[in-house]
């Protein structure tokens, strides 16, 4: 699969060779780059308390960061150098920045986290540092100088308010102009100083680490389980030691316990809607004045309809989900919902039969809008 913006390798040769393992300067990667944002937009967005943002200012070695949502007078005091404004999950703001993300789409919706941009002036960043995620860092409007190292020492500054590096020895630096971009793999040494006042885009995917997995498993297994039964103890006898917990009661518990299964039907439903579960602070909005569930169909069908910014839809066989919530579908369904859930859309036309009732359903979820 050719990838414009990936240079002269394709898809396939750039997760061979690079992706998770090493870094890579694609330079002119978005020629005549049309930003989703300008720099006013992005502080709009920061001061917007749906946003999750963040301000960090830096000088004599000294780090602070602010948490959003930022008051105008917040954004009045800022100097003129050596800050940037982070801006979480852009994507739920414009559709622009929601077309950017989309054209990664050649890795999985399943591991994409967001498009975060960070606006800073001259001197600006976040300090020497690493992610556990991948990151494309796509340069906006302005100029960024990034350092880099494959160094192992991650030890981090005690005391510091975010993770910098103790010890940084940059092995390679590049400045990046509008359109060229930089790819990292987790755990890879950066800096990035603006400058100029400049905006950088960063299109970063997650995996959970194997602690979050296993603890969100077993939070979905305690909705799950149904175990039937009770501890009975019809032969029980007079103790002298009430005290302690009767080996009988010990053995008894520990069966029960042995109980517990799970096949991978189950973790497979799990993995869906772990995967598809949109962060703790995003919600959805309903229609004010909802269509009727013929209207709704009219309407698709004729003009096609969108998933709402901030949904997440993954599949799995038969399985779809969407925002945390699973559904086995069948047949034209599942056709029409795997191409949902991979263009993000539905063109005018492809609703041909009477359109899933899950979709109605869906709609007054604010989960997708018909289009207009
Ligand atoms: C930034 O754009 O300033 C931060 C991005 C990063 O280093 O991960
Ligand atoms: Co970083």
């Amino acid at each position: 699969m050719q990838i414009p913006f990936l240079g002269n390798i394709n898809a396939n040769e750039f997760l061979r060779i690079y992706w998770q393992k090493k870094p890579l300067l694609i330079r002119g990667a978005f020629v005549g780059l049309d930003e989703p944002f300008t720099p006013r937009q992005i502080l709009q967005l920061a001061a917007d308390e749906r946003s999750e943002c963040r301000l960090i200012q830096h000088g004599r070695g000294k780090w602070q960061v602010e948490h959003g949502p930022l008051s105008v007078a917040q954004i009045k005091r800022l100097p003129k150098r050596n800050w940037t404004i982070l801006v979480q999950d852009t994507q739920h703001f414009s559709r622009a920045a929601a077309t950017l993300l989309q054209q990664f789409s050649f890795i999985p919706h399943a591991r994409v986290d967001d498009l975060m941009v960070s606006y800073a002036a001259p001197g600006g960043g976040v300090g020497p540092h690493f992610d556990s995620y991948d990151v494309f860092l796509l340069q906006g409007s302005g100029r960024r100088r990034w350092r880099i190292s494959a160094q192992r020492d991650l030890a981090l500054q005690p005391g510091a308010p975010l993770k910098i590096l103790s010890r940084f020895k940059a092995q390679q630096e590049w400045v990046l102009e509008k359109g060229d971009m930089l790819y990292l793999p987790p755990g890879y040494a950066h800096e990035g100083v603006a400058l100029d006042e400049c905006l950088t885009y960063s299109i970063g995917f997650r995996a959970p680490s194997n602690q979050e997995l296993t603890t969100a498993f077993v939070d979905f297994l305690r909705d799950e389980l149904n175990m039937p039964g009770q501890y009975a103890d019809t032969a029980l006898r007079a103790t002298t030691r009430p005290g302690e917990i009767p080996p009988a009661m010990r053995s008894g518990l520990k069966k029960s316990l042995r109980q517990i299964r799970w096949d991978d039907a189950l973790m497979e439903r799990f993995i869906g809607c772990y995967l598809s579960e949109p962060k703790a602070h995003v919600f959805f909005d309903a229609p004010h004045s909802p269509l009727t569930p013929k209207q709704f169909a009219r309407q698709a069908r004729l003009r096609g309809l969108t998933l709402d910014l901030k949904s997440r839809m993954l599949y799995c066989g038969e399985y779809i989900f969407i925002n945390s919530e699973s559904f086995h579908a069948a047949g034209e369904d599942v056709v029409l919902l795997r191409a949902l859930a991979d263009q993000r859309a539905l063109l005018p036309g492809c609703l041909t039969h009477t359109g899933s009732a899950l979709l109605y359903d869906w709609y007054l979820q604010g989960y997708l809008h018909p289009n207009t």
